[in-house]
C-alpha cells in the first residue's frame, strides 16, 4: 500500500504496480527525453528511442489501470519524442488533445529558438471555458537559472504555476495527483498549494531528498505565513 503525500524511491513501472485500479484522479508525468541515448559514442537518432517502446507500454497500460475513468494524464515531451510516445499511448488510452506550452525563455539556437514544449492531454476537463486554449504562456526558468543561484534543483525542472495549472484545470480539492518522475518534486509544490493529495516515484535517491527538502521548506514557510496571519488576525481582534 503506498501512503498518500510522499515520495517512493524506485521504478515507477513496479511502483505503480502497488496503486489500485482507478483510484489516481490525475497523472502528471515528465519523463526523461532519452535524447542522449547514444550509439558507440555518436549522437543517438530518432529510431534509438524504440528501446524506450516496451517501458513506455507498460507504464501506459498501468496509467490506464490506476486512473479513474474521469481521471485526466498530462505527458511531458518534445518534437522528438511525441512521435513516438503518441503511438505507444494511443494503444492503451485516447490522446484527446496536444497542448503547447510556450516557456517565454528560450535556447537561442541558429534553427529558431527552442521556446516551447509539449504535452500529450487524455481525459475530460471538468471545466470548459475561454482559458482552456491549448496553448498558453507560463514563464520557465531562462537559461540562467542554475542550481547554485537557487532558483533550479534540477535539470529540467518544470515551474510551479505550469503543473498548477494541469491540476487546478482537471481536479477538486482532496484529489489524488500522481507523478511517475517526481525529479525535484514539483507536482508535490503545486498539489499542496492547491489542497490536493500527491504521490510521487523517482528513481534516484539524491533527487528524493532534495525534493523531500524542498517539501519541508515549503510547508514549513506555509506555516510561517499562516502563524503571521493569525497573529495579525489576534492584532486587530485585540485593538
Ligand atoms: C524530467 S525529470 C522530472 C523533473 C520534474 N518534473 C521537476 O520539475 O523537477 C525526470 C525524472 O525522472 C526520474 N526517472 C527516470 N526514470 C525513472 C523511472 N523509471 N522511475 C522513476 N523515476 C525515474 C529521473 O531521475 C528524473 O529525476
Amino acid at each position: 500500500m503506498i501512503k498518500l503525500n510522499t515520495i517512493q524511491q524506485g521504478d515507477c513501472l513496479e511502483l505503480i504496480k502497488k496503486l489500485p485500479d482507478a483510484s489516481i484522479d490525475c497523472i502528471v508525468a515528465d519523463p526523461p527525453y532519452f535524447l542522449g541515448v547514444t550509439h558507440n559514442g555518436q549522437k543517438g537518432e530518432y529510431s534509438d528511442l524504440v528501446i524506450m517502446k516496451p517501458f513506455f507500454e507498460s507504464l501506459f497500460f498501468q496509467m490506464n489501470r490506476v486512473l479513474k475513468k474521469d481521471g485526466c494524464l498530462y505527458l511531458c515531451c518534445d518534437f522528438r519524442t511525441y512521435p513516438l510516445l503518441y503511438h505507444t499511448a494511443q494503444e492503451y488510452m485516447k490522446i484527446d488533445n496536444l497542448l503547447v506550452w510556450d516557456k517565454w525563455h528560450g535556447r537561442v539556437q541558429h534553427y529558431y529558438w527552442l521556446s516551447h514544449e509539449l504535452i500529450m492531454f487524455h481525459g475530460k476537463l471538468k471545466k470548459c471555458d475561454i482559458s482552456m486554449k491549448n496553448v498558453f504562456t507560463v514563464k520557465g526558468f531562462n537559461s540562467g537559472a542554475t542550481k547554485t543561484n537557487g532558483a533550479k534543483l534540477h535539470p529540467t525542472q518544470k515551474p510551479v504555476e505550469l503543473f498548477e495549472k494541469f491540476i487546478l484545470d482537471s481536479t477538486s480539492e482532496n484529489n489524488i495527483v500522481l507523478d511517475c518522475f517526481f525529479g525535484s518534486g514539483t507536482t508535490a509544490i503545486a498539489a499542496i498549494k492547491t489542497n490536493r493529495n500527491y504521490i510521487g516515484f523517482e528513481l534516484q535517491g539524491k533527487y528524493c531528498k532534495i525534493a523531500q527538502d524542498r517539501i519541508n521548506r515549503y510547508r514549513g514557510e506555509e506555516k510561517e505565513i499562516e502563524n503571521y496571519e493569525q497573529s495579525q488576525n489576534l492584532f486587530f481582534q485585540q485593538k
